[in-house]
């Protein structure tokens, strides 16, 4: 895989039944609710220059001269290798940065996985608050699970999924650039992320060891990989919205470390920052500028808020919004509900395009519509409604369209009832997040435990790094890279 074929990664493709929510301009009068959508519909020439220009900002994040100016960063992710079966060992598994955490132990042996998982909310106070409460609350999960799970005390190598934008120095070490999605933590951005981690596990008294960083889109494409050699390309449609690939290492200007085989790294896109120096402000509607403008991180993320499960529901609620208001939908009712921000779940979106139920009058639109408060509502706004969720999630999964068969996951991706007919050719990653993690560790581990003495070679080669154990991994990886260069 290389940047080549990335333009098909960014290649709309839009076969013939699929046209007909793109932009009809045969000069047919437009209801008022056609012409409040029109802007969502977009037509072919549109998709293809939204391609295209991702195409370009994808070369500009991987180039060393542009990448500083470059919104899409093409973060090296220092994974060189994807899994070959052959991992084994006992590993923790953090997943961070979706819907849910969770802490997951893994046991690896040949192809057989098996997996125990938690799920530890965190409360919004955590999401928004000091560095140190997010990182002793993960520390506190871990505790919990390895005591519950009959782990306390054993020295277990973890394999942490960190799912927002890292740069990573190392397979062990990713400052984060900023947070995305729900969380605004202070104190974390610019900071090592693993080092933080390591410090709560300190504080708590654990012997646990955080040997991979990695990025949920990695871990989706790992985990494919595992069963499914052929995968390239990871992709997240879930809260948020990213893509990672395999790419040649001589494409990557941005590579600062070694160039032996295999002369490949996986890159971290994040693309959910596509459009944040403006280029897609051609299409973003004033809802978009709205949803944007009122986040917790304006003016950043722009594709990922037209795209992803964070935001999906927000935009209905607020096209709905402005058609009940002009009286085109349930009777002009804005219930306290409808009008309250984020209470219009994107599950909602996915609930209401599920229901076919014509005859019956939509009931499950009516239960969502009763969760919102709003009462003696028609089969025309059921009707109405459906087609406002369609044409948002038509619009989501056309930008996020590709042709290639990729690995992907995400809450969105799994639950909404046609993202997937809307994508094509996808392959959904069996816990991704969480097993990827796991695979990353056990490669890192694997290879350390093989190569202890060239492993202090490389390390030694690459003592300047700042962290001796991040080096450690890297070095481990080259090393495995070593053993499988025909020279
Ligand atoms: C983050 C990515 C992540 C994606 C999907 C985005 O907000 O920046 O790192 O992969 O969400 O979880």
């Amino acid at each position: 895989m290389h940047l080549d074929d990335l333009e098909i990664l960014a290649r709309v493709s839009i076969s013939e039944e699929k046209e007909e929510l793109i932009a009809n301009n045969d000069g047919e009068p437009q209801s008022e609710i056609s012409h409040i959508l029109s802007e969502y519909i977009l037509d072919r020439s549109q998709y293809e220059k939204v391609s295209s220009l991702l195409l370009d900002e994808m070369e500009h994040g991987l180039s060393k001269e542009h990448n500083v100016s470059a919104a899409v960063k093409m973060f090296p992710t220092y994974v060189r290798s994807l899994p070959d079966g052959s991992e084994r060992g006992d590993f923790l598994a953090l997943d961070l940065g979706g819907t849910n955490f969770r802490v997951l132990a893994i046991t690896l042996n040949g192809l057989k996985v098996e997996m125990k998982n938690k799920i530890y909310p965190i409360a919004p106070e955590i999401m928004t608050g000091k560095a140190t409460q997010l990182f002793d609350h993960i520390a506190s999960c871990i505790d919990n699970f390895m005591a519950e799970n009959g782990l306390s005390g054993q020295k277990l190598p973890l394999g942490f999924t960190f799912s927002f934008p890292c740069k990573q120095e190392g397979l062990a070490v990713g400052r984060l650039v900023r947070w995305t999605k729900g969380f605004k933590c202070e104190g974390v951005e610019g900071e090592d992320v693993v080092t933080m981690l390591h410090e709560a596990i300190k504080r708590k008294g654990l012997g646990v060891e955080c040997v991979a960083l990695i990025n949920d889109t990695v871990g989706c494409l790992m985990s494919c990989a595992f069963h499914d050699h052929n995968t390239q390309v990871g992709v997240i449609l879930g809260t948020g919205t990213n893509a990672c690939y395999m790419e040649h290492l001589d494409r990557v200007g941005t590579w600062d470390d070694d160039t032996e085989e295999p002369k490949q790294v996986i890159i971290n896109t994040e693309w959910g920052a596509f459009g944040d120096n403006g280029c897609l402000d051609f299409i973003r509607t004033k809802v978009d500028r709205d949803i944007d403008a009122t986040s917790l991180n304006p003016g950043k993320q722009l594709y990922e808020k037209m795209i992803s499960g964070m935001y999906m529901g927000e935009i209905v609620r607020m096209i709905a919004v402005e058609c009940a208001e002009k009286g085109l939908l349930f009777n002009g009712q804005v219930t306290p509900e409808l009008a309250q921000r984020e209470r219009f779940y994107t599950k909602f979106v996915s609930e209401i395009e599920e229901d076919n139920n014509e005859e019956e009058g939509y009931p499950k639109v009516r239960q969502v519509l009763d969760e919102l408060g709003l009462v003696n509502v028609t089969t025309e706004d059921c009707r109405i409604l459906k087609h406002i969720c369609s044409v948002v999630s038509t619009r989501a999964a056309y930008l996020a369209s590709t042709e290639l068969t990729v690995a992907v996951d995400g809450s969105l991706y799994r639950f909404h009832p046609h993202f997937h007919d809307l994508m094509f050719c996808m392959r959904l990653s069996e816990d991704g997040s969480g097993k990827g993690a796991a695979l990353v560790a056990a490669v890192a581990n694997r290879l350390r435990s093989r190569s202890a003495q060239l492993v202090f070679v490389f390390k030694l080669m690459l003592s300047e790094d700042g962290s001796g154990k991040g080096a450690a991994l890297v070095a481990a990886v080259a090393y495995r890279m070593k053993l499988m260069s025909p020279h």
